[in-house]
């Protein structure tokens, strides 16, 4: 089993799309085994994104994931790295295959609804930055 971060980031909250990315999950048979909503300040947003932090959007990410509130779920499942990316669709949404979170619900390359881990590290990562140990069920 694996175990990834996903993120409904705040487009997809202000646009009442919690419950929508939720169900693609559950029926996508990931185990949500952690959750949370929170609302990042720039300098969580900074951390998390540090990898990004000599690319030009990464002001502009940052702003835009600290403008209101998010939601953090640790997904487990086999293989749940790649197959929640492709539940996600790419990152361009435009690029995005049919039948994903992103093609559907996207309206711009920042403001994609969705954040999943990339890789093992990643993963190990994004999900210890937003959980402790006590915060896991299952
Ligand atoms: P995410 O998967 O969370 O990882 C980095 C984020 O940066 C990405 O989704 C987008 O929200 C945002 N972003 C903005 N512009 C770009 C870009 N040109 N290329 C990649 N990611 C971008």
């Amino acid at each position: 089993m694996e175990r990834t971060l996903a993120i409904i980031k705040p487009d997809g909250v202000a646009r009442g799309l919690i419950g929508e990315v939720i169900k693609r999950i559950e029926e996508g048979g990931f185990k949500i085994v952690a959750a949370k909503m929170l609302h990042l300040t720039r300098a969580q947003a900074q951390g998390f994104y540090a990898v990004h932090r000599e690319r030009p959007f990464f002001n502009d990410l940052t702003a835009f994931m600290s403008s209101g509130p998010a939601v953090a779920l640790v997904l487990e499942a086999e293989n749940a790295i790649a197959r929640w990316r492709e539940l996600m669709g790419a990152t361009d949404f435009r690029k995005a295959a049919e039948g994903t979170i992103r093609r559907a619900f996207a309206t711009d390359i920042e403001k994609n609804v969705v954040h999943g881990s990339d890789a093992p590290e990643t993963a190990a990562f994004e999900i210890s930055y937003f959980f402790n140990r006590f915060e896991f069920v299952g």
